[in-house]
C-alpha cells in the first residue's frame, strides 16, 4: 500500500521533471518540497543541468546548498521561471493554504514573482472547501495580543502557534496565529478583512495563484491545471 510519503515523493519526482535547462526555479518549503530537492540535485548532477534556485526559507537554503544546487537571493534573480512548493490544503479550485512550516511569507513572495507556479501534494490534503487545516497568519510580535483578542472576537477562534512554551519565531523574524475554522466559506473576504489588519504581515490563504497541482496518489501522479495551461 502506498504511504502518504510515496504520495509525496511522487508528486515532488514529478515535480522535478518540469525543470529544464538554463530555468531559475523557485524552491518551496517543506517534506514534500524535500523531495522534489533531492530528485532536482540528482537531475542536475546527472544531465549537468544550469538551473538557479531561489530559495523560501533558511531550511531550503541549508537543504538545497547541501545538496549542490545553486541559490541566489531573490532580488538578484532577473526572473523565476518555475516555483515548485507544497501545501497543507487545496480544494478543487486549485485554491490553497500554506504556512504548516512557518514560511508562507517567504513562500508567497516567491510565487507572486513566478511566472508559473506548481504545487505538490499528497491526496489527504485536497479537499472540496478549505478551512479543516488552521489557517496561518504571520503577526508582528509587538501588540500581538491585542491583535489574538480581536480575532478571537470575530470568532476566529486563533491560536498562538508555540514550541517549547514559547512563540514560534519565523524567518523573517515574526509570529503566527493559526486560525482553526473547519470551513472557510468566503476566502476572498476573509483574506481581505486579514489584509486589511494592523500588526498582520501576511496570511496562508493563497487563493488564484498555483497553475498546476500534481498530486501524488497510488496509480500515478493525477493533475490540476489551470485553462490557460492546459494543452
Ligand atoms: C510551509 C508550507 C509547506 O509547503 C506546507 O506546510 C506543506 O508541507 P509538507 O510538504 O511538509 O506537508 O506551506 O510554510
Amino acid at each position: 500500500m502506498i504511504t502518504i510519503n510515496d504520495e509525496k515523493r511522487q508528486a515532488g519526482e514529478t515535480a522535478a521533471q518540469l525543470i529544464t535547462d538554463g530555468m531559475t526555479v523557485g524552491l518551496g518549503t517543506g517534506s514534500t518540497v524535500a523531495y522534489f530537492l533531492e530528485a532536482l540535485a540528482a537531475r542536475i548532477r546527472e544531465e549537468q543541468l544550469h538551473i538557479i534556485g531561489v530559495t523560501t526559507s533558511f531550511k531550503t537554503a541549508a537543504q538545497a546548498q547541501a545538496l549542490g544546487i545553486t541559490i541566489v537571493d531573490i532580488d538578484d534573480a532577473p526572473t523565476i521561471d518555475l516555483t515548485v512548493d507544497g501545501a497543507d490544503e487545496v480544494d478543487v479550485q486549485m485554491n490553497g493554504i500554506k504556512g504548516g512550516g512557518a514560511a508562507f511569507l517567504m513562500e508567497k513572495i516567491v510565487a507572486k514573482n513566478s511566472k508559473r507556479i506548481v504545487w505538490i501534494v499528497d491526496q489527504q490534503k485536497v479537499h472540496q472547501q478549505l478551512g479543516s487545516f488552521p489557517l496561518p497568519v504571520e503577526i508582528v510580535p509587538f501588540g500581538h495580543g491585542k491583535l489574538v483578542a480581536e480575532f478571537a472576537q470575530q470568532q476566529l477562534h486563533p491560536v498562538l502557534r508555540l514550541k517549547d512554551g514559547e512563540p514560534v519565531v519565523t524567518d523573517m523574524g515574526h509570529y503566527i496565529v493559526d486560525l482553526h475554522l473547519e470551513v472557510i466559506d468566503q476566502p476572498e473576504e476573509l483574506g481581505k478583512y486579514l489584509d486589511g489588519r494592523v500588526g498582520v504581515v501576511e496570511h496562508g490563504l493563497f487563493l488564484n495563484i498555483a497553475d498546476e497541482i500534481i498530486i501524488g496518489q497510488e496509480h500515478g501522479p493525477a493533475f490540476l491545471l489551470r485553462q490557460n495551461l492546459q494543452q
